[in-house]
């Protein structure tokens, strides 16, 4: 009877112990740019509950954004070659119906649902508390082609995500137990029991980024491999994966990561339900006049980046395990002549072939059209400028336009870039600028219709509900709201369905080409590794459709005599719902319109992206009953290079320049040099010694013009100020840039980020209004 009593007491005790020891053990809890257990993250991520009102709230805002989808109904079937065939609404309502293991699953089958329709234009961003985390692996990786056979490419360790590797082994280490550095730079023969390729092309297949599956590849290899940010992606069901090196299978742990700290689950779970408030950057206080956006707009941090982090820091050590390419650094090299800079990067490779001699390519590098730095519009410019100057110079006969990795960014640099180039097409080119058009929703109906019927919003060109904002193809503004409706009816993903009438916003295409320096198709080349999208597939796929380049992707799909796309998600131009939610606060303020199909806000701080308009093939302005979309057009590259060595530029040229078709004419160029370039410094001072009158002239016109077109900019300016913010287009910018340091991934901007100049301008004018009404109040 003792002993049971004891026995008992003992069992209590223990129990209490265990207890409070278990309590304590909140998984919730986790602090920024450490490693987290696999577990501790899956038990923390299924603690907050599927709430069905939650649910039905979060698939009815979806819902009534996505009817603002310009491809809503083609993606029910879209046809051949891209076969898309998802009913979005239909999917939603199952979603609806479903309850789910936890929130984040539910939001995650949202997630999968937009993946499926590989546009990422159209994506959800769920809650802050999910997206600021990511699931990684140990191991980033490098594919290289297989020489000896015709089997799949080799794949390899090149190293870590993190910047300083020995710091993230001894974490790792830390965490797992296993230390992960003798397997840098090794082979990865299988991985879970199928073989290392295999299973790429297997995992890389549902990728959001494409529509083609090479582009997918390149996606996975460089980025989803390694990292994925829970912003848009799913956890692995089990904790470890399998890889055989060596003819070992080792098993290595997945971890977690988070760029912000957690306390506890209430905590989390409150997070989730309602929003980050630190993160915040929906739930604005409209009424509060002392509300500073400069503070409350964020930046998507989990996207802001794509190489890691500074948990830990330096470049991997191990590339130089892996050899490099056979070439001699005597026979070809990239000089990089002016570095990076404003997106812009501008090298010649220089090459020396045995009979004809040393031949020098230039490299324009383009690794995104969205103008972040100070310098913004003028900078990249001025990269672009220096750059023809230098080949002009130079005497460089041949041109690499680099669009690797190129998310896209402001539609009117695209354009501006375009005419630069390709100046002397500019009056033979039919259309201009892309033809767009929009389609029909009862929101759409009600902004376009009471904007054209209020006084000052139909005057009012900063914002695309007016007519006014939008030109047709004879570059007549529109006036009345017949750019919209009655507009098209088309028949799509086999629905009746109307749009609007084709439209396009004034681009302003004035750079001048100053040393008329032009390269034929015979020598240009744009390379691409698929994934470049928006405004460079815009950019891209125009020059494509016009036949004035040869073009050449990388990697992609082992079977080199598939064809691969030049361009991803070309879509036509990004908005999300914050922007919707923001005409209707902007109708409210200024014109006293209230918008009746507006949908409502999401719960939380989850956001969802969309194509808005779609753009149409520029070879010729679209006809017919039913004109397909550029986005579900593909636009194989003529050639393919046999590398997914994305880092191994030299290789890459190498490769590159074989598929100049002509035979290469050495430099410098025999031809004499055409007309001076006025850019360049040395001809602008032999100018100086022109006759004084000629020259005096001259200055005299330059002056009066800038006069001229300096008043014209300043009343352009004053009266329509914010004219020309919203026309950037594309959300998806691929940040390859080392020096950010808070995420990685891609950013989600330029469309939201020009309008929230513009929201800036509304919460000014508001406060103003704001004050003014109080002001009034008070005199009362
Ligand atoms: C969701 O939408 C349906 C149909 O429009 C509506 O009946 C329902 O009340 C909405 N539910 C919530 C929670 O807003
Ligand atoms: C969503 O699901 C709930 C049940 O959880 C149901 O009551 C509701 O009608 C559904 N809403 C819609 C719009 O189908
Ligand atoms: C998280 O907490 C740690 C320790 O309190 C702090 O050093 C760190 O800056 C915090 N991280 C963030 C992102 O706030
Ligand atoms: C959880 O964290 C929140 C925010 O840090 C704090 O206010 C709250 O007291 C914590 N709750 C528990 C049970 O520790
Ligand atoms: C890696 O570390 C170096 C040196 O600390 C730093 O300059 C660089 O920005 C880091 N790169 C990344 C990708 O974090
Ligand atoms: C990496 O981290 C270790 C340990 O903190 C440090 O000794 C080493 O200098 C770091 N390397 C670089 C390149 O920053
Ligand atoms: C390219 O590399 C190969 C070796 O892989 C070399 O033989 C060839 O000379 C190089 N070609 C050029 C143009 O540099």
């Amino acid at each position: 009877m003792i002993q049971s009593t004891n026995l008992f007491q003992l069992f209590c005790f223990v129990s209490i112990v265990l207890f409070l020891f278990v309590s304590s053990q909140d998984d919730c809890t986790y602090r920024s740019y450490t490693l987290i257990k696999y577990d501790q993250l899956k038990s923390c991520l299924s603690s907050v509950e599927d709430d069905d009102l939650n649910r039905e709230k979060v698939v009815n805002t979806t819902l009534g954004v996505l009817e603002q989808y310009a491809f809503l109904e083609t993606n029910r079937d879209s046809g051949s070659p891209f076969n898309i065939q998802v009913d979005l609404r239909a999917e939603l309502l199952k979603i609806n119906a479903t309850k789910h293991d936890s929130d984040f699953e539910m939001h995650n089958s949202i997630n999968k649902l937009l993946s499926s329709l590989h546009d990422p234009h159209t994506m959800y961003i769920k809650p802050y508390c999910y997206s600021l985390l990511y699931i990684m692996n140990p191991f980033t990786i490098k594919v290289t082609p297989n020489e000896i056979t015709t089997l799949n490419p080799i794949v390899t360790i090149s190293g870590s995500n993190f910047n300083n590797s020995s710091v993230f082994v001894s974490e790792y280490l830390k965490l797992t137990g296993i230390d992960v550095e003798p397997y840098f730079g090794k082979q990865i023969q299988e991985i879970d029991g199928m073989d290392a390729w295999d299973y790429i092309v297997q995992e890389a297949t549902p990728n959001w980024i494409s529509k083609d599956l090479s582009a997918r590849i390149n996606e996975y290899i460089t980025h989803d491999f390694s990292a994925i940010p829970l912003a848009y992606g799913g956890i692995p069901s089990s904790s470890t994966f399998k890889l055989k090196i060596e003819d070992k299978e080792i098993d290595f742990e997945y971890f977690g990561f988070s760029v912000h700290n957690q306390t506890n689950t209430t905590h989390f779970r409150e997070e989730c339900y309602s929003g980050i408030k630190s993160y915040n950057k929906k739930k604005r206080n409209f009424k509060n006049t002392n509300l500073k956006l400069e503070q409350d707009r964020v930046k998507y941090p989990h996207l802001e980046k794509r190489k890691l982090h500074n948990l830990i820091s330096e470049n991997s050590p191990f590339n130089s395990i892996i050899e490099k390419t056979g070439i001699s650094e005597e026979e070809s090299k990239i000089n990089i002549i002016y570095p990076k800079e404003s997106e812009i990067e501008f090298s010649v490779y220089t090459t020396t072939y045995p009979v004809i001699g040393t031949v020098d390519y230039g490299i324009i590098r383009i690794y995104s059209f969205s103008l972040q730095d100070e310098a913004g519009y003028e900078g990249f410019k001025n990269m672009i400028e220096k750059s023809y100057d230098y080949m002009y110079e130079n005497c460089i006969r041949y041109l690499i336009l680099d669009l690797r990795d190129n998310g896209g960014g402001s539609i009117d640099l695209g354009y501006q870039l375009f005419y630069y180039i390709f100046e002397n097409q500019k009056e033979k080119l039919t259309p201009k600028i892309g033809n767009y058009d929009l389609i029909h929703s009862k929101l759409h109906d009600e902004l376009f219709e009471k904007c054209a019927d209020n006084d000052k919003c139909y005057n009012d060109k900063s914002i695309p509900t007016t007519p006014k904002y939008w030109y047709d193809k004879d570059e007549n503004q529109f006036e009345t709201i017949d750019w919209y409706s009655p507009g098209k009816k088309y028949s799509r993903g086999g629905v009746e369905q109307s749009y609007s009438n084709l439209f396009h916003e004034n681009v302003d295409l004035s750079w001048e080409n100053k040393n008329k320096l032009f390269f034929d198709q015979e020598h240009l080349i744009l390379l691409s590794d698929g994934i470049c999208g928006s405004t460079c597939a815009v950019f891209s796929s125009k020059i494509f459709q016009n036949n004035l380049a040869n073009t050449v992707t990388i990697g992609g799909d082992a079977d080199m005599k598939n064809k691969a796309s030049l361009i991803s998600f070309p879509g036509g131009q990004v908005f999300d719902n914050d922007i919707f939610q923001l005409f209707e606060s902007y109708y409210l303020y200024h014109y006293d319109i209230t918008l009746e199909n507006m949908f409502d806000e999401y719960p939380s701080d989850q956001s969802l992206s969309f194509t808005w308009r779609e753009i149409y093939p520029m070879d010729k302005d679209p006809t017919g009953e039913n004109p397909t979309p550029t986005e579900f057009i593909f636009y194989p590259s003529d050639h393919r290079i046999n590398t997914w060595d994305f880092d191994n530029d030299e290789l890459i040229m190498n490769k590159t320049v074989y598929y100049f078709p002509m035979e290469p004419i050495p430099s410098p160029c025999p031809y004499p040099s055409p007309s001076p370039s006025p850019t360049n410094e040395k001809i602008i001072a032999k100018s100086k010694q022109v006759k004084s009158m000629e020259f005096k002239l001259f200055v005299s016109a330059i002056v009066l013009i800038a006069l001229i077109v300096f008043v014209v900019v300043i009343v352009w300016g004053l009266k329509y100020n914010h004219n020309s913010k919203m026309k950037t287009t594309h959300q998806l910018v691929f940040d390859i840039d080392e020096e950010n340091e808070d995420g990685f991934g891609f950013e989600l901007e330029s469309s939201s980020d020009n309008f929230e100049n513009q929201e800036e301008k509304i919460l000014n004018k508001k406060t103003t209004n704001k004050q003014n009404q109080l002001l009034d109040e008070e005199n009362k």
